[in-house]
């Protein structure tokens, strides 16, 4: 991993993403509070002409099941709302798993195929829940799971019950999620976290064991994941750091940079 903590986190994941954009075709986005900002970043840059998302596809990583497409707080509407509605993606190219259906396996199988139609997703935007999920891969989370059906947390539903007017009875109870496989077989991937709530899960994600008990820890085993963190989510994983090093180890021993953007 290259962990890589910046002042600005959202502008400096925008900027690292611009930077490759030509080589992305398929990408992949999270939904969540943390992407919010750096999806603001990136409209602005498509508004500036750096970028433009005509020859791009979009796949989302997880969708509650039991919301329609139109209500507010599915992941559909939202990344819509946050990002979708002001660029030229073509709609046909924007991908979600659905909320509603009546097939929840098949649905998962053409997920896993839409994406490999689409040649593999050549970059994933990940957030982090507040116990170590990545997408909706709830603890325990095998590094083999594809796209599926899952249960949330009782942590999920309180921690998410914030957008369902803090009515946890009103949180749906289960999502369709992208697997940790199919995640860990992007190209190259994006992990954002901000705010000291994600400095425990950022910091066991990157330095304790890979486990299926924290689904971001398998993110240690991917050749090109970057892991963008403000300084107070990074602030656990700095205390455990040895101080001034630029190379830390995890209890696995893989060994990952550290580097501090201006
Ligand atoms: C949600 C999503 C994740 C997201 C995480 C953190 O449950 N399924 O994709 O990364 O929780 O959300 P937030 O960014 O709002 O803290």
């Amino acid at each position: 991993m290259e962990v890589v903590v910046a002042p600005d986190v959202d502008q400096f994941a925008a900027n690292w993403l611009v930077e490759q954009w030509d080589e992305i075709n398929a990408l992949g986005l999270a939904t969540g509070s943390t992407p919010e900002n750096l999806y603001g970043w990136l409209i602005q840059r498509y508004y500036d002409g750096d970028i433009g998302f005509a020859d791009k596809t979009t796949f989302n990583l997880d969708e509650y099941l039991s919301l329609a497409p139109n209500h507010p707080q599915s992941y559909r509407a939202t990344i819509h709302r946050q990002l979708i509605q002001y660029v030229d993606l073509k709609p046909e190219n924007f991908h979600v798993p659905p909320g509603l259906t009546n097939d929840v396996e098949a649905a998962c199988e053409a997920y896993e195929d839409a994406i490999a139609a689409a040649g593999g997703i050549d970059m994933w935007i990940l957030g982090i829940g507040h116990e170590g999920h990545i997408a909706f891969n709830e603890a325990p989370s095998e590094k083999e799971t594809r796209t599926r059906l899952v249960d949330l947390s009782d942590s999920t539903l309180y921690h998410n019950a914030r957008f369902f007017d803090n009515d946890l009875y009103r949180v749906p109870k289960q999502a369709i999620t992208v697997g940790v496989a199919t995640i860990l077989e992007a190209r190259k991937l994006l992990l954002l976290a901000k705010g000291d709530a994600k400095a425990q899960p950022v910091a066991e994600a990157v330095l304790g064991s890979q486990t299926e008990k924290l689904a971001a820890s398998w993110l240690q085993s991917h050749e090109a994941c970057v892991v963008a963190l403000d300084h107070a989510a990074a602030s656990e994983l700095l205390t455990r750091a040895p101080a001034g090093e630029s190379v830390i180890e995890s209890a696995d021993g893989i060994r990952h940079t550290i580097t501090f953007a201006a």
